[in-house]
C-alpha cells in the first residue's frame, strides 16, 4: 500500500486528519485527530453496525446507556486506575525529552536487530534493559534517567474547589459499573444483563504516534455483561456460524504465535476461553470485523499472560487485526473482569451491589444486621437524625461492621457513625434466596482503530487510481448522481433524483463537474458504492443506469424505482449483479 497516497486521500477526502492544524508547532497537538464530513458518516455507520451485531438482536437483555465522561476521583480509586493505569516513562538527563520506556527499548533494540517483547515488564526490568544495552536518548545521545510510572488519567477539578478532583474516564466501563444497580432495576432485576455504552475516553499517552492507532482522546464501544457465575450458560453460543482463531494462553507462554481454530463451544470446553459469554462475544467480534471487510485470516485473538493483563482481568484476549502499515493491531479487548469492579465499588461506596439468586433448596444462614440506636443518633445529629437512620438502613451491613471494626467509625452519606450509634445483631434465618455479586465479561472496542483498519483494508489502487472498497452499509456516501454530460435537461433530472435520495435519508452526492470518467474515479476513491447516471436515454424512456463501484457493471432501471433499489441494495448488501438478477435485467458493461 502506498501509505502517503492513502493518507492524502484520507485528508483530502475528509475522512480524518490531525487536529489543531493551525497551532501545529505552537502547542502539543500529538494524539488528536479530527474526522471530516465523510469520516463522521463512516464512524456513525461503523458504530451503528456494532449495535446491529451486538445490541439489537439481544435487545431484551443488552441495553445502551450514556454516562458522564468526567468522573469523581473516588470512582478511579475504587476501579484501581489511580494505582495501576500507568505506563513506564524515562527522561533524558541531558535534553529533558521524555519517552515511553517500553516503546523506546523495543525501537532502539530493533535498530540493532534485537527483538525484545517488553509488554508486562516492571519498572526494574525496563531499567535493567536500558542499562544492559546502554540505551541512550535517541535525539541527543544523553544518558537516560530512572524508569518511572506515569499515570495516564487526565486530571481536572470539578467545580471551583481544588480538592474536588475529577478525571476524564479512560474507559466507558466505569459508567456501567457505577450505574449497575439503577440499570439492573430498570431492566427488571434479571441476569444476564448487558450494559453497553459508546463514548469518548481519554488517555494521556506519553508520546502518541501511529495516527488513529494511538490517540489521547478516542471513542470506545463497550459492553459490561453481568451474569450469575453459577449459571454461566449462553443459549446463543451454538447459533454462531464462526470459528474463533485463538493463540491460547499456554501457546503464548510457550512462544507459539500461530492461532488455532476453535468453534466457540469448543473454545470453552477445552478451557481456552473461561466462559460461554466471553466466547459468544468473541464470535460476534469476529463476525463484526469480517462484515467490515477484514478477512478471517487477517484477524485472531491473542491471549494475555497474567503479567500482561489489566489489573481487573482474570483472563483476557486482544482481538488482533493485520494492518499493512502497523502490523498486528489490537482492535478490541475481551476481558473476564469477574466481580472485581462491582466488589470494589461496593467497598468504596458502601452501596449494596449484590443481586438475588433463588435457591432450589433453602439454606440456614447467619446474617449480620445493623440497626440504628435512635437515642444516640438523636443526641449526635439532632434534626438530621431521621436522615442518618435512613442512611444506615440502606448501607450494606457487612461493610458497616467491617469499617466499624477496623476504624471505629464509618462515614455513611457524609455522616460519621461511631460504634455506639448502632446495634449489631447476628440473626439466624432460613433463606430461599442468596445474594451475590454478578460476574462481568467485557468486550471493548476501539472505534478509531476499527475505522483505520477498515479503511486500510478497503483501500486499493486500480491503474494507479485509489478506490475504497467499503462495504455499502458502512460507506459514508451511498450513491453519486451524475449526469453523463452537463446538459440542462440532464442536470435538472439529476438534481431531482438527488433530492429524492436526500428526502429518503440516503446519503448522496450530486456532481456534474468534469468528465464522467473523472467523476467515477473521484467517487470510487471516496468509497461510494453506486453511481446513478443520467444519459441520452433518460429523457426518452425515464430510465437511468446504476453503476457498481467494484465490478463497474451497470444496470438500467426506471427512475421511479432507483431510490428503492439503492436502499434495498445497501440494506441487503446486494451487488449490481444480484440486483440485475433479482429484477430480470441485463447488465450493461460500460467503463
Ligand atoms: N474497558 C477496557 C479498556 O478500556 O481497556
Amino acid at each position: 500500500m502506498n501509505y502517503e497516497k492513502f493518507l492524502e486521500l484520507m485528508s483530502e477526502g475528509g475522512f480524518f486528519y490531525p487536529s489543531f492544524e493551525i497551532y501545529r508547532g505552537k502547542a502539543e497537538v500529538g494524539g488528536f485527530y479530527d474526522y471530516g464530513p465523510l469520516g463522521v458518516e463512516l464512524k456513525r455507520n461503523i458504530i451503528e453496525k456494532w449495535r446491529r451485531v451486538f445490541i439489537y438482536p439481544y435487545q431484551d437483555f443488552i441495553v445502551e446507556i450514556e454516562t458522564p465522561i468526567i468522573m469523581p476521583k473516588i470512582v478511579f480509586e475504587a476501579s484501581g486506575h489511580l494505582e495501576h493505569f500507568t505506563d513506564a516513562i524515562v527522561e533524558c538527563t541531558r535534553c529533558g525529552r521524555k519517552y515511553r520506556a517500553d516503546h523506546l527499548i523495543e525501537e532502539e533494540l530493533g535498530k540493532r536487530g534485537i527483538s525484545i517483547k517488553t509488554e508486562g515488564l516492571g519498572l526494574d526490568e525496563l531499567n535493567g534493559l536500558i542499562r544492559k544495552y546502554g540505551i541512550k536518548c535517541p535525539v541527543c545521545g544523553g544518558e537516560l534517567g530512572e524508569v518511572k510510572a506515569f499515570n495516564l488519567l487526565f486530571q481536572t477539578t470539578i467545580g471551583p474547589y481544588s480538592e474536588n478532583i475529577g478525571y476524564l474516564r479512560p474507559e466507558t466501563a466505569q459508567g456501567m459499573f457505577v450505574s449497575f444497580p439503577k440499570v439492573f432495576n430498570l431492566m427488571g432485576r434479571k441476569l444476564p444483563l448487558g450494559i453497553a455504552q459508546v463514548g469518548k475516553v481519554g488517555r494521556n499517552e506519553i508520546s502518541p504516534r501511529q495516527g488513529l492507532i494511538r490517540l489521547r482522546e478516542f471513542t470506545q464501544m463497550e459492553i459490561e455483561f453481568f451474569f450469575d457465575p453459577e449459571n454461566p450458560r449462553c443459549p446463543y453460543l451454538d447459533e454462531l456460524d464462526v470459528k474463533l482463531r485463538i493463540v491460547p494462553e499456554k501457546d503464548v507462554a510457550a512462544g507459539i504465535k500461530e492461532p488455532r481454530e476453535f468453534r466457540p463451544r469448543e473454545a470453552v470446553e477445552s478451557g481456552v476461553v473461561p466462559n460461554e459469554w466471553m466466547a459468544f462475544f468473541m464470535g460476534l467480534a469476529t463476525i463484526y470485523m469480517n462484515e467490515l471487510g477484514i478477512p478471517l485470516d487477517h484477524q485472531y485473538f491473542l491471549a494475555k499472560l497474567p503479567q500482561e493483563r489489566a489489573h481487573y482481568a482474570a483472563a483476557s484476549f486482544d482481538q488482533m487485526v493485520y494492518s499493512e502499515r502497523f502490523g498486528w493491531v489490537e482492535v478490541s479487548g475481551h476481558a473476564y473482569r469477574t466481580d472485581y469492579d462491582l466488589s470494589r465499588h461496593m467497598k468504596y461506596s458502601g452501596y449494596d451491589l449484590t443481586v438475588e439468586r433463588r435457591l432450589s433448596t433453602p439454606k440456614e444462614v447467619v446474617e449480620v444486621r445493623v440497626y440504628p440506636n435512635p437515642q444516640r443518633i438523636r443526641d449526635a445529629f439532632a434534626s438530621e437524625a431521621p436522615r442518618v437512620m435512613q442512611a444506615i438502613s440502606k448501607a450494606d451491613p457487612r461493610w458497616l461492621v467491617n469499617e466499624l471494626n477496623s476504624k471505629g467509625v464509618v462515614v455513611v452519606d457524609g455522616y460519621s457513625i461511631t460504634r455506639d450509634m448502632v446495634f449489631i445483631k447476628e440473626e439466624k434465618r432460613k433463606v430461599f434466596v442468596e445474594r451475590f455479586i454478578p460476574h462481568d465479561v467485557e468486550p471493548s472496542f476501539g472505534v478509531d482503530r476499527i475505522i483505520y483498519v477498515t479503511l486500510e483494508h478497503a483501500y486499493t489502487e486500480i491503474d494507479g487510481k485509489p478506490v475504497l472498497r467499503l462495504p455499502p452499509d458502512i460507506a459514508p456516501i451511498k450513491v453519486a448522481v451524475l449526469p453523463i454530460i452537463k446538459k440542462d435537461e440532464y442536470v435538472s433530472i439529476g438534481k431531482r433524483i438527488f433530492r429524492e435520495f436526500s428526502r429518503a435519508g440516503v446519503k448522496a452526492v450530486y456532481d456534474d463537474d468534469g468528465t464522467i470518467g473523472s467523476r467515477y474515479a473521484r467517487y470510487d476513491a471516496l468509497g461510494v458504492p453506486f453511481a446513478v447516471t443520467i444519459d441520452d436515454k433518460t429523457p426518452i424512456d425515464n430510465t437511468v443506469t446504476i453503476r457498481d463501484r467494484d465490478t463497474k457493471a451497470q444496470v438500467r432501471v426506471s427512475i421511479n424505482n432507483v431510490v428503492a433499489i439503492i436502499i434495498d441494495a445497501v440494506l441487503r448488501k446486494l451487488t449490481i449483479n444480484e440486483i440485475a438478477r433479482s429484477m430480470g435485467l441485463q447488465l450493461i458493461s460500460r467503463g
